[in-house]
């Protein structure tokens, strides 16, 4: 069959690299559209390098705007790419503006939308993922959920009949890279830093956190006041708002350095003595690496990590404080996101559930 995944944003390359070997693997024909709604090369080149993505079959160049103006130029864009490819799916990924409209442009064309990474929530209807991802649940035919948890969420709405447990394909591309980086030994990036006593690595980039400068100035001033230094890998979006509102982002503890490519990214994980992250992979990745992650949100969809004991919700200066040099938690070998073969899953259930209708 023919299969469309619509992608736009980083976290979203990196579930597109095992969809794309599995769909292929299993001898369907896979298109890639890539909206644009992350151009810079650190955001989107270099994860179809390094994860060996093929390259978009269209690309809408969107760039960035408003929610309504980015989701819109989505929309507008999609019914000519969908009519020209005629796919029997549309894959869309997570819960960014590319999903929704992704989603949306293909069910107003009756094109069959199956969602990965379904039934995640936060219930926070102020974080604009909240609204993406249930609004897009709700207009797939096909809802691939990562976790239990999710299955259990997409019940609540309704939804069980089009809801399947596939595992979360993040574990898929984890475990690849986490094996490639150990045995080719890449290179720890921040291993530069003079950090006797180990660092933290810090991603904050979400608007709840960036966008209101009271809100930053905390976030920046808890950091920056760590036990150890803090290698932050700045989004544009943070370094952005912290320039907008006059906040250093080289105070203390803090040091700036630029996001990184996949690979890249596990290894200085890896080095870490804790992640300090808004990021919802990032959390998972941690996790899955075994390194003690702290996140600066109220809520996350990733409770498992919680319950585990290997992620804390932190917000204000003493609660990052006190999270940071919390004792190391308990060792695991629970598995809630999976085994490493999810991708080949969800192919699996879009074939079989999808594919068979005439
Ligand atoms: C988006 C997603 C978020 C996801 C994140 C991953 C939505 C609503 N949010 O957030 O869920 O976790 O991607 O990184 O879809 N910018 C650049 N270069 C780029 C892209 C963005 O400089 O290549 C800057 C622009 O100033 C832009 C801002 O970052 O306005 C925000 O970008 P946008 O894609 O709207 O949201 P993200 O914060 O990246």
């Amino acid at each position: 069959m023919k299969i469309m995944s619509v992608v736009g944003a980083r976290p979203q390359f990196v579930k597109l690299a095992p969809i794309a070997a599995a769909a292929t693997e299993a001898g369907h024909e896979h298109i890639i559209v890539h909206t644009g709604q992350h151009y810079d090369p650190m955001l989107s080149d270099v994860f179809f390098r390094d994860l060996g993505i093929p390259e978009p079959d269209a690309h809408l160049g969107v760039g960035s705007g408003s929610h309504g103006v980015q989701t819109g130029a989505i929309l507008a864009q999609m019914d000519e790419v969908l009519e020209r490819f005629t796919p029997d799916c549309v894959l869309v990924y997570g819960d960014t503006n590319s999903t929704l409209a992704a989603a949306v442009s293909a069910v107003k064309l009756h094109y069959p939308v199956a969602h990965l990474e379904a039934g995640l929530r936060s219930f926070n209807r102020a974080m604009p993922e909240e609204h993406n991802r249930v609004l897009t649940d709700h207009a797939a035919d096909l809802c691939l959920a990562p976790t239990e948890v999710a299955m259990g969420h997409l019940a609540n709405e309704g939804l069980a009949d089009t809801s399947v447990l596939v595992g979360d394909v993040m574990t898929d591309v984890l475990f690849q890279v986490r094996d490639a980086v150990q045995a080719d030994g890449t290179a720890n990036p921040v291993a530069d830093i003079d950090a006797p006593n180990g660092y933290y690595l810090a991603t904050i980039h979400r608007a709840e956190n960036t966008d209101d400068p009271e809100r930053l100035r905390e976030v920046v001033a808890a950091l920056a006041a760590a036990d150890r230094p803090v290698v932050l890998l700045a989004h544009p979006r943070v370094r952005a708002k912290a320039e907008e509102h006059g906040i250093s982002l080289t105070t203390g503890s803090l040091i700036v350095r630029d996001p990184l490519a996949y690979p890249q990214l596990i290894a200085a994980a890896l080095g870490s003595s804790g992640v300090v992250t808004d990021s919802g992979g990032l959390q998972k990745e941690a996790f899955l690496l075994r390194v003690p992650c702290t996140t600066v949100r109220f809520q996350t969809e990733w409770v498992e990590t919680i319950e585990l004991g290997w992620n804390v919700l932190a917000n204000t200066t003493d609660e990052i404080t006190a999270a940071l040099t919390r004792p190391a938690p308990a060792a695991t070998d629970a598995a809630p996101y999976g085994d490493g073969f999810a991708a080949a899953r969800a192919i699996t259930e879009i074939a079989t559930r999808i594919g068979t209708r005439s």
